[in-house]
């Protein structure tokens, strides 16, 4: 049985100061690596990150992976928001830029980002982080959008990194 991870409600598109963001990152933190301290299939960890990175972020409208399907292509994941693209080749947009040069994508303002794809036209900012199997193959992106400018820190990025790494940089079986 599960009953998911203790957090204060927050209401959702709610855009908390970045000190507030970071501090309710670091309670969900510990109870999301509790939750996936036995689970080594990637998928069953994505669609678990996606869940719970959903309560802990509430400024995202859509949060969750594109996972790696060929040599320069990503197919959607598990995620939670609205409907997203399901094939982003690595030449399109900020998830295809994270997937070609492996480095966290921080965009304040996907207006200034030549290619960024429209799925929801109301996202205005994106932080995309690539997931490395034990291998270090990029295996997935980790995607979330807001519709807030400036809606992550790097902060907040450099704390979903470690995450990624401990759970699905674990994970023995992908896809
Ligand atoms: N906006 C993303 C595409 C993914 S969806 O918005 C869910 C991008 O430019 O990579």
């Amino acid at each position: 049985m599960s009953e998911g991870i203790e957090l204060e409600a927050v209401e959702r598109g709610t855009l908390l100061e970045e000190a507030a963001r970071v501090a309710r990152l670091k309670t969900a933190l510990p109870q999301i690596r509790s939750v996936l301290a036995d689970e080594t299939d990637a998928v069953s960890i994505e669609a678990t990150l996606a869940c719970l990175l959903w309560d802990a972020l509430p400024q995202t409208n859509w949060c969750g992976f594109y996972r790696r399907v060929g040599p320069r292509l990503l197919s959607v994941g598990p995620y939670q928001g609205g409907m997203g693209c399901l094939r982003i080749d690595f030449a399109r947009g900020v998830c295809g830029a994270c997937a070609r040069t492996g480095e966290v994508q921080l965009v304040a303002d996907v207006e200034a980002f030549p290619g960024h794809i429209a799925c929801d036209s109301r996202t205005r900012s994106e932080l995309v982080l690539p997931v490395l199997d034990h291998a270090g193959e990029l295996r997935a992106v980790l995607d979330l959008d807001s519709p807030h400018p400036n809606g992550f820190s790097r902060a907040e990025a450099e704390l979903l990194a470690a995450l990624l790494r401990e759970t699905l940089g674990r994970a023995s079986t992908f896809w």
